[in-house]
């Protein structure tokens, strides 16, 4: 006979059950499906991967990833910085376990990057007489480490990032150390050298704000000197660093159509959406204003709901015009995997809390991942 207090325990016992068995049941509906199952017929999904995570074999995350996504590129470890420090020296170890991950679940793999004025050794423009490099030395520098590089992952990486970021709305071409010693050819110079060392290998210029009238003009011009030089490039980056109200997403909408007019592929590399206020012409005054530091990180103890719905609302958004011109778009990757883990945190202000990506700080999904994985259904 159930006396009352074995009843009490039964039913707490029952309760408890009932809440496994109904987060066992969501997480069955869900089963092993992830983004990448949602939008198979459209484009790949992917994620940057962090040195941590490989380096420290995560295994929760890597199982988050391998279930969710089905492209990867390594957010730093193979940036020249980490991958190759000095002229002797080579960390291949973290991009060796990456190309491993990616290969284990048949990921595309995309390598970020080969040239890039950021994230370079200290004395990459300096030479052995502490004066700056001359040209012909810069040029045999950089052929060393893309055909050093390309060739060590060749049939491996299926993609790479050959240029990041050079150029710009207010003077085209980057005035970059790249820039100022080889000239703009420092750029085609690196794509004819990826592709000489691997001739199957799909190669991009990428870049951020392309939403930006000028820059996407120049990228478009670029793309049709190249292609009558025949310059191998075959896509363009669109990196995708988005705010909650900012850039107007028809802006972005006639980049990606003029790009892929242009015959490019469009790759979306770097994609998040920052949630945080930020006013850049007032940075300086961070650190003596409190009151204005406060306003800069409000949400640390959680995003309000009209911000979430706000978020929410941006990715499916974003998600529709990806869908819209999925015929153009090979890849959309985002810019990290959960927002503990998002460089989000600390650009442009460190040390504050932010939300763009889609697994909340448990890795749990957040209500923007399914009104996207809802466009599907
Ligand atoms: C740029 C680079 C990336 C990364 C992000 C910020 O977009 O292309 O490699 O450094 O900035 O993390």
């Amino acid at each position: 006979m159930l006396n009352r207090r074995s009843f009490i325990r039964n039913s707490a016992l029952t309760a408890g059950v009932i809440s496994l068995l109904k987060s066992n049941a969501i997480a069955s509906l869900l089963g092993d499906q992830g983004l990448k199952d949602y939008f198979k017929d459209d484009f790949s999904v992917g994620t940057a991967i962090g040195t941590r995570t490989l380096f420290r074999n995560d295994t929760e995350m890597l199982d988050l990833i391998a279930r969710e996504f089905n492209a990867i590129t390594t957010e730093n470890a193979l940036k020249w910085g980490p991958v190759h420090p000095n002229e002797k020296k080579w960390n291949f170890d973290v991009p060796d376990k990456f190309i491993e991950f990616a290969q284990k679940h048949k990921m595309y793999t995309q390598g970020h990057v080969l040239v890039w004025h950021s994230q370079v050794p200290r004395d990459l423009f300096v030479a052995e007489n502490g004066t700056q490099i001359s040209k012909d030395a810069l040029l045999k520098r950089m052929e060393n480490h893309i055909s050093k590089l390309v060739n060590r992952y060749k049939g491996k990486i299926h993609s790479w990032d050959v240029i990041n970021e050079s150029i710009t709305p207010e003077d085209g071409y980057r005035k970059s150390k790249w820039f100022e010693i080889i000239g703009p050819e420092f750029m085609e110079r690196a794509f004819h050298l990826a592709h000489e060392t691997d001739p199957d290998c799909h190669l991009l210029y990428n870049d951020y704000s392309m939403d930006n009238q000028k820059r996407r003009d120049f990228v478009v011009e670029l793309v049709n000197k190249y292609k009558k030089k025949g310059v191998p490039i075959h896509g363009v980056g669109l990196q995708g660093h988005l705010n909650l109200d900012t850039p107007d997403l028809k802006e972005w909408e006639k980049s990606i159509e003029a790009i892929a007019a242009t015959g490019m592929r469009v790759h979306i590399t770097e994609l998040d959406v920052d949630v945080l206020p930020y006013d850049w012409g007032r940075t300086s005054e961070v650190s003596t204003n409190i009151e204005y530091a406060k306003t800069l990180n409000p949400y640390v103890d959680g995003l309000p709901q009209n911000i979430q719905d706000k978020f929410t609302k941006r990715y499916e958004e974003i998600f529709k015009l990806f869908l819209k011109h999925r015929d153009k778009i090979d890849r959309v990757t985002f810019w990290g995997t959960s927002d503990d883990g998002s460089w989000k945190n600390n650009f442009p202000v460190r040390g504050r809390t932010n939300y763009p990506l889609l697994f909340d700080r448990e890795h749990k999904r957040k209500d923007a991942y399914f009104a996207v994985k809802n466009l599907k259904q």
